[in-house]
Parts: structure tokens; C-alpha cells; sequence
């Protein structure tokens, strides 16, 4: 039995201080479950001081990055690399995330490079996915996806499911507070997890958490991860506040 697993998209908020309260107040909130991993995703700036707070109060929270580059080191302004993430204490980076290819024009050749790197360099990638609301209407939904996982993990090879983490993230449910019905998830999920088995072999496959992602709430939580193909949520908006992160991870119980 795979266990569940709830992560934090903070995308663009809290500077050092507040992300530093929030990281306070989640360790506190959090402190008793096992039920699911947990892991937040804050910006670059705030990982080391959560680092050290989650430390200090031995919490199982788990950091990830929202982004890195693929190089190891070099002229590349503005860019950070693995190592630096890890260096911070992070474990996870998001990669390919909707806003990343649609705002800053990241294609999967270019996040193929970014997932090589990350296992390279044994961090966790959650590679994610998901189709447009023009799309969707077009039926192309399944197209979409399976070009996506296609092209973001050509010639990766994976041996241990747990290396890696999808997410399944509807453009449209994304930050809209639509949310993409349960049984789209599991729909779409089911379909996600039929292309990893053609590319990594059905015990790979069935092994890969597939989290879903988009204007997940305390009160449709549930409902989606009681779906047999949703092994896990990521949470943009409702993880910027303790309580709803608090009442999301424990719905998943
Ligand atoms: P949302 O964001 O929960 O605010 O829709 C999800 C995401 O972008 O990961």
C-alpha cells in the first residue's frame, strides 16, 4: 500500500518571516501525523531558514524546490542548481509545473533535461502534467498528457518508483477554484499511470505516487484522494494558510 502523500505549492508568497511562521505553525499542526508524507515547496529564499526550523522541531515535513536548472554550476543568472536545493535541505523539486511551461515557456525537452538532473543528483522530481481548457473541450486530453510524460522522461530510466513523483495538474482547475471533478482525476490518473506502465514496466508503474493537483480544498479533499488512482495531492492557494493545509492533510486519512 502505497502511502498517501500532500505537498505545498507556495508558489510566489511568504518572504523569509512569513514563511518562517508558517513553517512553525505546520510543524506544530502536524506534528502527530503518519498517516501521509508531507512535504512544502516555498521559494528559493525561504528553504534554508525552514530548513533549520524544521530541524529544530524534528518535524517529518519534507522540503522541495518549485523550480532549479540542470546545469551544474555556472553563468546562468538567476538559475539554481540541484546541489544548491540540496544543500538547503531540500528533497523534492517541482518540475514542469503549468505555470513554469505556460508563463515562462518551458518546454518538455528543456524539462527533460531538469528531471535527468534531479535524479542525477538524487532529488526527488515531481514532474507535472496536464492538459488546457481548450484541450480538454478538443478531446485531446490523453494526447496531451502522454506527449507530456513522453517527452519529459525520454531516456530516463527508473528502478525505484519512489525516486519519483507525477502530479496531474488540469491548467484549468489550476488557482481557478474549479476543480476538476473526482472522476476526472481518476480518469485522467488511470491514464497517466497506463503510459508509465508502457514506458517503466506495470510494477514501476503501480509503484509511482500520482498526486492531483488543482484548487484542491479542505472540502473536496477527500473526495479526490479516496480515488484509487489519486496516491496524493499538491495544494497551491489552501497551503498558504496553516489551518487549511492542516485540514487538507487530514482528510487524506
Ligand atoms: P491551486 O494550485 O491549488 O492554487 O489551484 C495548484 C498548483 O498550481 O500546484
Amino acid at each position: 500500500m502505497k502511502k498517501v502523500i500532500v505537498g505545498g505549492n507556495w508558489k510566489m508568497n511568504k518572504n523569509v518571516q512569513e514563511a518562517q511562521t508558517l513553517a512553525r505553525q505546520l510543524c506544530d499542526r502536524l506534528s502527530d501525523v503518519n498517516f501521509a508524507d508531507i512535504f512544502i515547496c516555498p521559494p528559493f529564499v525561504d528553504l534554508y531558514p525552514i530548513n533549520i526550523i524544521l530541524r529544530e522541531k524534528e518535524s517529518k515535513i519534507m522540503l522541495g524546490a518549485q523550480n532549479m536548472h540542470y546545469e551544474p554550476k555556472g553563468a546562468f543568472t538567476g538559475e539554481i542548481s540541484a546541489d544548491m536545493i540540496k544543500s538547503a535541505g531540500g528533497k523534492i523539486v517541482v518540475l514542469g509545473h503549468s505555470e513554469r511551461r505556460h508563463i515562462f515557456g518551458e518546454d518538455d525537452e528543456y524539462i527533460n533535461k531538469k528531471v535527468a538532473s534531479a535524479l542525477k543528483n538524487e532529488l526527488i522530481p515531481l514532474l507535472c502534467i496536464g492538459e488546457l481548457l481548450e484541450e480538454r473541450k478538443a478531446g485531446k486530453t490523453e494526447e496531451v498528457i502522454e506527449s507530456q510524460l513522453r517527452g519529459s522522461l525520454n531516456g530516463i530510466e527508473i528502478d525505484d518508483p519512489e525516486k519519483i513523483l507525477i502530479a496531474y495538474e488540469p491548467v484549468w482547475a489550476i488557482g481557478t477554484g474549479i476543480t476538476a471533478t473526482p472522476e476526472q482525476a481518476q480518469e485522467a490518473q488511470k491514464f497517466v499511470r497506463k503510459v508509465l506502465a508502457d514506458m517503466f514496466g506495470q510494477s514501476i508503474a503501480d509503484g509511482i505516487r500520482i498526486l492531483y493537483g488543482g484548487s484542491v480544498k479542505p472540502d473536496n479533499a477527500e473526495a479526490l484522494i479516496s480515488q484509487p488512482e489519486v496516491d496524493g495531492l499538491f495544494v497551491g492557494g489552501a497551503s498558504l494558510d496553516a489551518e487549511s493545509f492542516e485540514k487538507i492533510v487530514r482528510a487524506t486519512k
